[in-house]
């Protein structure tokens, strides 16, 4: 697909999203990750004609597909361009505290992944970038890849890519580098880590999801942003984080089941001192995923989970 010209993105779990985060009439709504506007358009529907959302994106360009989706809704949406690791400032300096619904869909969406020129892909030949913001200043890929050492890239590769294969991978790249397309840089992962008979995935796409992951600090904004969440929360409102990677949903499910337990002292101290008090109940114990016919629809939504708290 040429450069620039992307499918529309398909919001994943859109009828879950809708039943366990309600934007009842009136609601005042925070997407924190509003892309292309799929989720936020259907929110909105629900929250009728004084429904009013906050529409946050790291990404320029997804903003720009956001106002067009939602431009039938006027003014009652504010789309701001920044990084959801400011929630707090953010929505009170927009008006949107508190919210009645906060929705966090974690990741890239299908444009980034389109988009040859943002280098998110490895089926698509691109500049080896991966910045959701374009304006960034922090190091792009092809900078994580061209100067860490051995050791720090095998380390990278196995604890965000989660990648049994990392120290092969990290030598290979190390000894063929400089790489600045990520066409070339699948290759050497594919020459060092073939695919094997019963691998779904290519080869690179652990590799290619911890540079993503590092080059966006993606793990620390989620940390920093959760606690924010939860205090724009007006009580009895609901935040919702979709995740599409065990590293993210590990946090998501520790942040959540802390911030719902009364005590938090270690297992076994016979009294309390940490005098901490659940602050959400738990709406999903277990995340929900796609069902069979939503993931043959929307391939994205096959590593999807949705966890849900409620502010008490
Ligand atoms: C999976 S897409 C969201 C799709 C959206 N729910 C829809 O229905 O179209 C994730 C979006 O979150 C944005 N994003 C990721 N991390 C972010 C962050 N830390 N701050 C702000 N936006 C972020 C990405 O740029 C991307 O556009």
């Amino acid at each position: 697909m040429a450069d620039g010209d992307s499918q529309p993105h398909i919001p994943v779990l859109l009828a879950a999203v809708l039943d366990l985060l309600p934007a009842t009439s009136g609601a005042v709504i925070v997407d924190a990750t509003v892309g292309g506007g799929g989720h936020a358009a259907a929110l909105l529907s629900r929250a009728g004609p004084a429904g009013r959302l906050l529409g946050i994106d790291q990404d320029e360009s997804a903003l720009v597909l956001a106002g067009a989706r939602l431009s039938d809704f006027g003014d009652r949406v504010t789309l701001v361009h920044a990084c959801f690791d400011r929630l707090t400032s953010l929505a009170a300096e927009a008006g949107f505290s508190p919210a009645d619904v906060i929705l966090m869909d974690l990741g890239v969406s299908s444009m980034h992944l389109d988009r040859a020129v943002r280098g998110f892909s490895f089926q698509q030949d691109g500049p080896l970038d991966m910045r959701m913001d374009a304006r960034g200043e922090g190091p792009t890929a092809a900078d994580l890849v061209n100067t860490l050492d051995e050791d720090e890239l095998a380390a990278l590769i196995r604890e965000y890519g989660e990648d049994k294969r990392a120290r092969r991978i990290a030598r290979r790249i190390v000894r063929e580098r400089p790489f600045y397309r990520t066409a070339a840089l699948a290759q050497a992962i594919e020459a060092a880590a073939p695919r094997g008979k019963t691998d779904k995935i290519h080869p690179a796409t652990r590799t290619f999801q911890a540079l993503r992951i590092a080059v966006n600090d993606e793990l620390a904004v989620l940390e920093r942003a959760l606690p924010q969440a939860l205090a724009l929360l007006r009580p009895g409102g609901r935040l919702g984080v979709i995740s599409f990677h065990s590293l993210e949903d590990r946090i998501v499910k520790r942040f959540f089941r802390q911030e719902s337990t009364d005590c938090i002292c270690p297992p076994g101290q016979p009294v309390c001192t940490c005098h901490h008090r659940a602050s959400v109940r738990l709406v999903t114990r277990k995340p929900v995923t796609g069902d069979a016919d939503e993931v043959s629809n929307n391939p994205r939504s096959r590593s999807a989970r949705l966890r849900v708290v409620e502010k008490v």
